[in-house]
């Protein structure tokens, strides 16, 4: 059997852009009520990247805070691994730009298409790449600009989601002294393509006009079907990690920011009341792979992550996908 190294966080960061866009302000853009979003979603506010301001560039000040954090500078950054599905463009990765910008300038990176469960699944990679010894200090980024692939036109799905940015950085736990990874889970069940995508613009759907014309290069989703979804892997995760564990071993779920209705729903499924588990929705929206980080980060300065307990990080999401992150801060 190979040794393991232990593996730890070292630091946490996030960043949101500055201009809110409150549910007011979508009542002017399509039919819906401020009552009905909070209502459904749980959501008064999302935060909406500047014009000048691409996916990389919400990951470099998240990336700097987790950095600080961690008291690192970027040269000790062996790689970076950068969750996102609406990355600065198709190709070259994103996290080639945020190296660059970051003075990563010893770190190799590659980006991580999962949606809502990136950073989840790139925090296994990472912990995983630490563990066996083959880089020390890996930076793990989720970020999405989200607004410009959103039809502000489709009510069911520009109401949910906002932009933003988180990140952490892995190192063996003797240097990082908290934050213990303890395990993780990535599961997938393709077929379920057109359930929440970006229809257009892969090689599936070539852009042309027609695409363009049909706004087929926004996301499109199945809300009802996500939400069934959602709850039940939700739950099913959270339970298993509470088997295994106990109870009384949990200090705080901090799961993907997908609607406080869901997250009600699926912790009301398993019994445990709100208490437990931490929310910034309200003011974030969902953020796709930045939405636990962001939530990590956020949990982080608000004091909720106790010492010696666990953090369940649950995420769930297109593809669809879902998986989650155990730690023992
Ligand atoms: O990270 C994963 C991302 N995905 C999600 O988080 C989505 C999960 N799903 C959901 O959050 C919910 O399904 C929604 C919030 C998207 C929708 O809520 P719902 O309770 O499932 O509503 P529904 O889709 O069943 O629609 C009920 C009604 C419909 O009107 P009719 O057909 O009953 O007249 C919709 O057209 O609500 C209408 N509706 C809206 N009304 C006002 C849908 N969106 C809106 C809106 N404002 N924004």
């Amino acid at each position: 059997m190979v040794s393991q190294i232990p593996v730890g966080i070292a630091g946490l960061g996030r960043y949101l852009p500055g201009k809110r866009l409150t549910n007011h302000d979508l009542e002017k853009l399509v039919d819906t009520s401020d009552e009905w979003i909070r209502q459904r979603t749980g959501i008064c506010e999302r935060r909406i990247a500047a014009p000048d301001e691409i996916t990389s560039t919400l990951a470099l000040h998240a990336a700097r805070q987790a950095l600080e954090d961690a008291r690192m500078s970027p040269e000790e950054i062996d790689l970076v691994v950068f969750a996102t599905v609406t990355g600065d463009q198709a190709f070259p990765a994103s996290a080639c730009r945020l190296g660059h910008d970051l003075g990563a300038v010893n770190a190799g990176g590659f980006d991580l298409g999962a949606a809502c469960s990136g950073f989840v699944f790139g925090a296994q990679v990472a912990a995983g790449m630490v563990a066996n010894g083959q880089f020390r200090n890996v930076l793990v980024v989720g970020a999405e600009v989200l607004s410009r692939f959103l039809d502000y036109r489709d009510r069911g799905t520009c109401v949910i989601f906002g932009d933003g940015a988180g990140a952490a950085v892995f190192t063996p736990l003797d240097r990082a002294g908290r934050g213990q990874f303890l395990e993780g889970s990535i599961r997938t069940e393709g077929g379920a393509e057109d359930v929440l995508c970006q229809p257009a613009g892969g090689s599936r759907l070539p852009p042309t006009v027609e695409t363009v014309t049909n706004r087929l290069h926004y996301m499109k989703m199945g809300g009802t079907k996500v939400y069934k979804f959602a709850v039940r892997v939700f739950a099913e995760l959270v339970q298993g990690a509470i088997d295994r564990y106990g109870l009384d071993e949990v200090g705080v779920i901090v799961p993907h920011q997908v609607n406080q209705r869901i997250i009600e729903s699926a912790m009301a499924q398993i019994d445990l009341p709100m208490d437990r588990v931490f929310t910034n929705i309200d003011r974030v929206g969902n953020t796709s792979a930045a939405s636990v980080p962001i939530a990590l980060r956020e949990a982080y300065e608000a004091g909720r992550l106790v010492e010696g307990k666990l953090v369940l990080c649950p995420a769930f999401g297109a593809g669809m996908s879902w998986g989650q992150v155990v730690l023992r801060w």
